[in-house]
């Protein structure tokens, strides 16, 4: 039962606030940068809704995911990303080079790019900075370039990523300032996570301080809707309410994958005699606290210092303080059954960080990253005693 639903009027409304930026929104310019948690739709948001968007309003699109290759360089994926795009570019017949013709109204004939500099250059060490690359393409394109990174706090894991931050920062600013320039070179990152991401605007010491950075628009009553209106087009059985299927979406943290498995169970496993609406918040509350488990047993793999600094977290009301303070370095200790020293704490953070399980707020203030994983910790608590 695939089911798409799609978002025109705000991926058109994002577009046009990036290409004909009004005053109040010139800032998308400096770059976008939009964060989600996992699995509620993101890259999907992208292809589906805002590249399209984007095309409709003239601009050339370049994607790339980080998260691709995890293995590869970051920095690399990005470079191989814009060297395929210029060759497309200069390839008859390539599927770019139609998707510009028909973005700019040109016919594929008439367009033809030389660039001044060999492609396989690009990114070696005397080939062209990427502030002339961008420059000659988007004076060649005669518009608009969008640069999209998807999962783009991969770029701030290493030190070549961090400066192709900064080159990409100074293609910007090579680009944009120029008065009568026929485009813009601008960049779009998105992750699903949230502290790296905001980070990559916040601090001063980032190549993209200043940027825009926004939460993914994540789906919600309009969604469920739709696709409760096409399962009852497409006859299924044991359809809860449209409210009740609304709460157990966001009980199940606005992830459609979730709520369809939530759905299925429903579908098939609803007790004789009982009503769907019943079974549904029962079923996703179950969903839920299984998907928290699995980050919890993350936690734990990640040793006893980390579940006691967790716990830290997890049990603070509202933002986590204090967590190096010799008062929680005592905390563990008494919790490990040894002496915890305060550098120990550090590397701990940074791992839990990594794995997406805390996240910083703002300095020194820390909170568990999912929501639902921190009810679930403290639930379980509470079962304990
Ligand atoms: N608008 C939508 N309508 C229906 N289903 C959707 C929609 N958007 C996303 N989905 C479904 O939700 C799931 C997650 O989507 P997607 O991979 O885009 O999320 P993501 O946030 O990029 O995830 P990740 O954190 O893994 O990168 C997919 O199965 C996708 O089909
Ligand atoms: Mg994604």
């Amino acid at each position: 039962m695939s089911h798409y639903f799609a978002r025109p009027v705000l991926a058109s409304s994002m577009a046009r606030q990036l290409i004909h930026p009004d005053v109040l929104s010139e800032g998308f310019r400096s770059g976008l940068f939009m964060s989600g948690q996992r699995r509620t739709g993101k890259t999907t948001f992208l292809h589906n809704d805002l590249i399209p968007a984007l095309e409709r309003e003239g601009a050339l699109v370049i994607y790339v995911d980080l998260w691709s290759d995890t293995r590869a360089n970051p920095a690399q994926l990005v470079r191989d990303a814009i060297r395929d795009a210029l060759a497309q570019l200069q390839t008859p017949g390539s599927s770019l080079l139609a998707r510009l013709s028909r973005v700019s109204g040109v016919d594929v004939g008439a367009l033809s790019f030389k660039f001044g500099f060999k492609l396989e250059k690009i990114g070696e060490t005397g080939g062209p900075p990427l502030s002339q690359v961008m420059t000659e393409l988007v004076d060649q394109a005669r518009r608009d370039v969008v640069l999209i990174v998807d999962e783009v706090q991969q770029a701030i894991t290493t030190d070549e990523g961090k400066q192709l931050l900064v080159a990409l920062k100074s293609a910007r600013d090579a680009v944009n300032p120029r008065p009568g320039s026929v485009g813009h070179f601008i960049f779009i990152g998105t992750g699903s996570h949230r502290a790296m991401v905001s980070e990559l605007t916040a601090r001063r010491t980032q190549a993209f301080s200043g940027a825009q950075s926004i939460p993914y628009p994540v789906l919600d009553a309009d969604y469920t809707a739709d696709l409760l209106a096409h399962l009852h087009h497409t006859g299924v059985p044991n359809l809860p309410s449209h409210e009740v299927v609304l709460a157990a979406f966001r009980t199940l943290g606005q992830r459609p994958e979730e709520l369809l498995k939530a759905l299925r169970q429903v579908q098939l496993h609803t007790p004789a005699g009982q009503d769907p609406d019943g079974y549904l918040p029962v079923v996703a509350a179950t969903l839920r606290a299984a998907a928290a488990d699995i980050e919890l047993a993350k936690v734990e793999q990640l040793g006893r210092l980390a579940s006691a600094v967790f716990e830290w977290i997890a049990a603070a009301e509202g933002d986590a303080r204090g967590i190096f303070s010799a008062e929680a370095a005592a905390h563990y200790s008494r919790v490990l059954g040894r002496e915890v020293k305060v550098e120990e704490i550090g590397p701990v953070v940074n791992e839990l960080m990594a794995s997406n399980l805390i996240l910083r707020r703002a300095h020194g203030l820390y909170v568990v990253a999912d929501p639902a994983v921190r009810e679930t910790w403290r639930e379980k608590q509470q079962l304990l005693g």
